[in-house]
């Protein structure tokens, strides 16, 4: 007996456990009902009389000795719970940073919303383009000056392939599997080889537009972009054309909105005109509509491009072009509320 005690004695001192359930396994082993200690304590009985009281004292030491043991090793989980103890389950969540929407995703979204409102409707092309559809489909002569390296960025082993300078190219693409009524606004990047500074950068977005049908006016045009500006930038904008050229249009024109910033007094934003130039449009020339596999007798169009930076510059006044493509969150987060 004395052997027994000694033995469990030895195991109890060497009790090991990692958590609560190897505890609890631990004391259902040694002290529960059917236990080895009270399993001790039943035999205790068969114990000569003359033994009863030093056998009675060792096994109430063991017993003591197991549950000390077992309060030691609870302990040691109470110690590493106390390391939680910054965990506070009433808390509330942190909260969750929500990304913003880019300027140019905002003024883009709205300037397509304003010509879906028109009746035209999305079109898109490749950013990686060909000489075709970039330049000669959109009657560029062989030795015009945009299609300089300077402005152009090609493709070294195929010259022939390149990153669109314009969407003037998606007019091309979607001519070639549309046939009129086309009215479509087609918005997009675009690539031109400017070293990146405060105004320029060597990629930037624009939208173009674009409608061929019968009948088609210079004054149907004027009607639009004057639509166009005064649901962009308020109902009391005025709206100027001047003369000019591109080779996609004839005639062409650039427009100008009465300056949003002094409301057309003059300022330096303007530099004192009280008007700022928004974008370039004119007639689709009928050179464009024919290389394009379209009648001109039949059908004449109008067609714009604008630059999304701009647009957005006008809107927001933002001093530097770079801003738009750095993704500094500070200055994305101003955008917040115009979501
Ligand atoms: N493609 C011209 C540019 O990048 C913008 C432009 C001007 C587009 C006149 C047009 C237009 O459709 O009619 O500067």
């Amino acid at each position: 007996m004395i052997d027994k005690i000694n033995e469990l004695l030895a195991e109890v001192n060497d009790m090991k456990a990692k958590n609560a359930e190897e505890l609890e396994a631990l004391r259902i082993k040694y002290l529960s009902k059917k236990g080895k200690i009270p399993e001790l304590m039943s035999d205790f009985r068969l114990v000569p009389p003359e033994m009863k009281k030093e056998i009675g004292i060792r096994i109430n030491e063991l017993k003591d000795r197991a549950q000390a043991r077992m309060a030691e090793l609870r302990e040691q989980f109470a110690i590493s719970d106390a390391d939680n103890s910054d965990l506070d389950l009433t808390r509330t969540a942190y909260p969750v940073q929500l990304g913003t929407r880019h300027p140019l995703t905002i003024v883009k979204n709205e300037i397509i919303d304003i010509f879906s409102r028109l009746g035209f409707t999305l079109a898109d092309g490749p950013e990686v383009e060909d000489d075709w559809y970039v330049f000669s489909s959109m009657n560029f002569a062989e030795d015009h000056p945009a299609r300089d390296m300077q402005d152009t960025f090609f493709i070294e082993s195929h010259p022939d392939i390149i990153l669109r300078t314009h969407t003037s190219s998606v007019q091309s693409r979607v001519m070639e599997v549309q046939k009129p009524p086309i009215r479509v606004i087609c918005p997009g990047r675009v690539y031109r080889n400017e070293a990146i500074s405060y105004r320029a950068h060597c990629f930037f977005h624009q939208v173009e537009g674009l409608y061929v049908d019968k009948n088609v006016s210079f004054t149907d045009l004027k009607q639009v972009l004057l639509l166009f500006a005064q649901e962009m930038f308020g109902s009391d904008t005025k709206i100027r054309l001047r003369p000019s050229y591109f080779p996609f249009t004839e005639p062409s024109a650039e427009m100008d909105i009465s300056c949003n910033i002094c409301g057309g007094k003059g300022c330096a934003f303007c530099k004192g005109t009280g008007w700022v130039e928004i974008l370039g449009c004119g007639m689709v020339d009928p050179n464009v509509l024919e290389l394009n596999g379209i009648d001109s007798s039949v059908y004449s169009g109008y067609a714009f491009g604008m630059g999304i930076e701009r647009i957005t510059n006008l809107k927001y006044q933002v001093k530097d072009l770079r801003m738009f493509s750095e993704n500094d969150t500070r200055f994305l987060r101003e955008f917040e509320s115009a979501n």
